[in-house]
């Protein structure tokens, strides 16, 4: 199997090693401590890059992309590139899995050619059996069911902006899919109170939204899921949102255009959280749908931030999974 140790060992801050699984999947799979750990390395990473630019030096990333990409794939190829590594771009029709190779034969012939695997699929189930039949590190770039890059450099963008994660509230607006189950995971597992507010028939899975009160319960902290979005922002710090229609769901556009309408995050909406909150979106953002552009555009947005730090948290996860001691 792969490396189980992850390595945090920089020239002048060493820090101890701690367990960590061998891929990243689901923030549910992490420990609280080994997530902190994690945005402290993308911290690190972020501040002082080139002690880290032999990291992953001579490994190379296969990045399967059954979707569309702008941030993943530019921040993945740019920050395998800056450890000292190369990453091969393998989009829907460069490689046999959709004449039929299977998943596992995929995993297993990768896994002899590259030190690590990052795959954007549509069935989560498709990530799960690349790690499962992978013997490198598999890093899941986005499912239909979560999207844990983007909610790691999440979770540093808001440390960065408040200096603290922990009794935070974050309130995320809109439909209840891939980021909600990744946000409620972060959250819960690092101390913050979580609010969604969606529009009826579109609430976050309800195994996800059972487990994430079991992990917030360790940390005391609150869920609340409600069809109300003034409800679900009301005094909150962060308020997050997303696209309406998701990667493959882009016959139900129309559909949900009508079925999210007051959900849009505005400047009424962001009045009812706390003044000094910030507003997030993983980007692609929709002017006038989602979110307006006052709003996305407007003082209190910290989109591009977190588009940045996609870079930095994805350097500490490969460092972490792939990298080498110095
Ligand atoms: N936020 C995000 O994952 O963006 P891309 O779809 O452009 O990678
Ligand atoms: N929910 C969106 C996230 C894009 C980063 C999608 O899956 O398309």
């Amino acid at each position: 199997m792969t490396r189980l140790t992850a390595l945090y060992t920089t020239p002048n801050t060493p820090q101890p090693e701690v367990r960590m699984p061998n891929h990243f999947v689901s923030l549910a799979d992490f420990s609280t401590e080994e997530l902190r750990k994690l945005i402290e390395l993308a911290h690190d990473v972020k501040r002082n890059p080139r002690a880290y630019r032999d990291s992953c030096e001579g490994q190379t990333l296969a990045m399967i992309f059954q979707k569309p990409s702008l941030r993943t794939r530019v921040s993945f190829q740019t920050g395998i590139y800056q450890l000292g590594g190369q990453g091969i771009y393998l989009g829907p029709t460069d490689i046999q899995l959709h004449r039929g190779e299977t998943i596992a034969d995929t995993a297993a012939v990768l896994s002899r050619y590259v030190d690590g695997i990052m795959a954007r699929v549509f069935g989560h189930s498709d990530v799960v059996d690349l790690a499962a039949h992978a013997s490198v590190p598999v890093i899941n770039g986005l499912s239909d069911f979560n999207h844990p890059c983007q909610v790691l450099a999440d979770l540093q963008t808001v440390s960065e902006k408040f200096g603290r994660l922990e009794g935070l509230k974050f309130a995320y607006i809109g439909d209840g899919n891939n980021m909600a189950h990744s946000i409620m995971f972060g959250c819960a597992k690092m101390g913050l109170h979580v609010a969604v507010g969606h529009p009826k028939g579109y609430a976050p899975d309800a195994e996800v939204t059972r487990r994430t009160r079991e992990m917030a319960a360790v940390h005391g902290t609150a869920v609340q899921v409600t069809e109300s979005p003034i409800e679900a922002v009301t005094d909150a710090d962060v308020v997050y949102t997303d696209v309406w229609a998701s990667m493959g769901q882009e016959d139900e556009a129309a559909e949900r255009l009508k079925r999210f309408e007051g959900f849009e995050v505005n400047s009424a909406l962001m009045a009812a959280a706390k003044p000094t909150a910030i507003f997030m979106h993983c980007l692609p953002a929709h002017r006038g749908e989602e979110v307006s552009a006052a709003v996305i555009d407007g003082p209190q947005s910290v989109v591009f931030d977190q588009a940045e730090n996609r870079l930095h948290a994805q350097k500490a996860i490969m460092i972490s999974l792939m990298g080498r001691r110095h």
